[in-house]
């Protein structure tokens, strides 16, 4: 995704290398994120946040979204929470179907109903909106409950998407995956694929790195993708959202160096998103996944796909693994459907995945990672309140 683009400098810095000569005596002065670091990452600190339904709306705002847009609203009563998309807050070509917002919305509503039963509400009922024309996602009524732990919950504050390198040597056990798919609630319309074979590994990764090309190539999809990029601690503070430096997963030295250059220009952004995509998101240490749907249009859907996915990034920090989504496949995919473009990656994954009934919504990698992942900002539950 662009953001990646816009300030993976890692690679470009090491390649020009010299850039870190004479600067390591201000390293000092650099501010490279420490937890709690400024009022932007507030919403992680000192957690919990909250009792009973505003803890769990607390929880809900550190889901994942899309490039950080954090594209929720929510209506919070006694007993019940309705949960709404903000469309406003889209990433325009890079998801023209809003296939990636409903997703993020879903994995808000996966925080929201994990810390709700923690916090001893019982889910009563959940009524989710299919109708494409509206914001509404869906309803949550709630009823008294026995306070319920789970692991789930205790990784809310600690899951943060890993785009560092994974280890090449340390590999994610069978009967592990095999509990991740078991997470799996909605078997008959979403499959968790994982191309764990050589063949359709090499080819996912193939296919990404073609994907990462096109939108490179596209200049609507490379200028949206990287106004989510947030440059400064300043434009952190400022909007609470977005892609940023931090949580690239670059060495602390390498962050800091960073933080010390110029903004990249464009295309060396875009250069540098290239190069970490093929030696990092596609190099050695990951296994990859593809969560596939029967209906991949329908706004529910892509809700339980979100919802999916964050409970598996939940269970993948409870049992120290790292995530990182790749979408940029899906990205091209909803380009070519809505400017009529040859239907390249269509096909492309859709020969992959090799069942006619079904279709890909989200590509995402998964190992041991080098280091940990790293927080992004969060705008605050006021924020979405309304
Ligand atoms: C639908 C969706 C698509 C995403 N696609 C990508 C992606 O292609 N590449 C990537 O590095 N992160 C991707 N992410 C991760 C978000 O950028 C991340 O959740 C957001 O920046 C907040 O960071 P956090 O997950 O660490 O809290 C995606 C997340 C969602 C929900």
């Amino acid at each position: 995704m662009a953001m990646t683009r816009r300030q993976l400098l890692e690679s470009g810095l090491f390649a020009s290398g010299a850039a870190t000569i004479g600067l390591a005596w201000r390293l000092k002065e650099i501010s490279v994120l420490q937890p709690c670091d400024g009022a932007a990452y507030q919403p992680w600190c000192g957690w919990p946040h909250g009792t009973g339904l505003l803890l769990a709306a607390n929880a809900a705002i550190l889901a994942a979204s899309p490039h950080n847009t954090q594209p929720w609203r929510f209506r919070i009563t006694d007993s019940r929470v309705d949960l709404f998309a903000d469309t406003k807050r889209n990433i325009g070509t890079i998801d023209p179907l809003f296939r990636e917002q409903q997703i993020g919305t879903g994995c808000a509503l996966e925080n929201l109903v994990v810390a709700a039963v923690y916090a001893g509400r019982r889910v009563r009922e959940i009524v989710y909106d299919s109708d494409p024309a509206t914001e509404n996602i869906a309803s949550i009524t709630f009823g008294a409950g026995t306070a319920q732990p789970s692991a789930l919950y205790q990784a809310i504050p600690h899951r943060h998407t890993n785009r560092g390198p994974y280890l090449s040597n340390k590999f994610v056990p069978a009967d592990l995956i095999r509990e991740m798919e078991a997470l799996n609630l909605e078997a008959d319309a979403i499959q968790i694929k994982m191309w764990t074979d050589a063949s359709s590994r090499e080819r996912i990764k193939e296919l990404i790195i073609a994907a990462s090309e096109a939108i490179v190539a596209d200049h609507e999809q490379s200028r949206d993708s990287s106004r989510w990029y947030r440059a400064t601690h300043a434009a952190i503070e400022r909007h609470r959202d977005g892609v940023t430096l931090d949580a690239q997963g670059l060495s602390p030295i390498m962050t800091a160096v960073a933080k010390l250059m110029p903004e990249p220009s464009p295309s060396m952004a875009d250069r540098v998103f290239l190069e970490r995509t093929k030696a990092v998101h596609c190099g050695p240490g990951s296994i990859f996944g593809t969560l596939i749907a029967r209906q991949p249009a329908g706004k529910e859907t892509r809700v339980h796909v979100g919802r999916l996915w964050q409970r598996m990034h939940l269970w993948a920090t409870a049992n120290g693994l790292a995530m990182q989504p790749l979408n940029q496949i899906h990205e091209r995919i909803d380009r070519e459907a809505t400017v009529q473009l040859p239907p390249r990656f269509t096909h492309d994954l859709a020969g992959i995945i090799g069942e006619s009934d079904w279709a890909g919504l989200f590509t995402f990698r998964m190992g041991y990672a080098a280091s940990p992942g790293r927080p992004s900002p969060r705008r605050d539950l006021a924020q979405f309140l309304f």
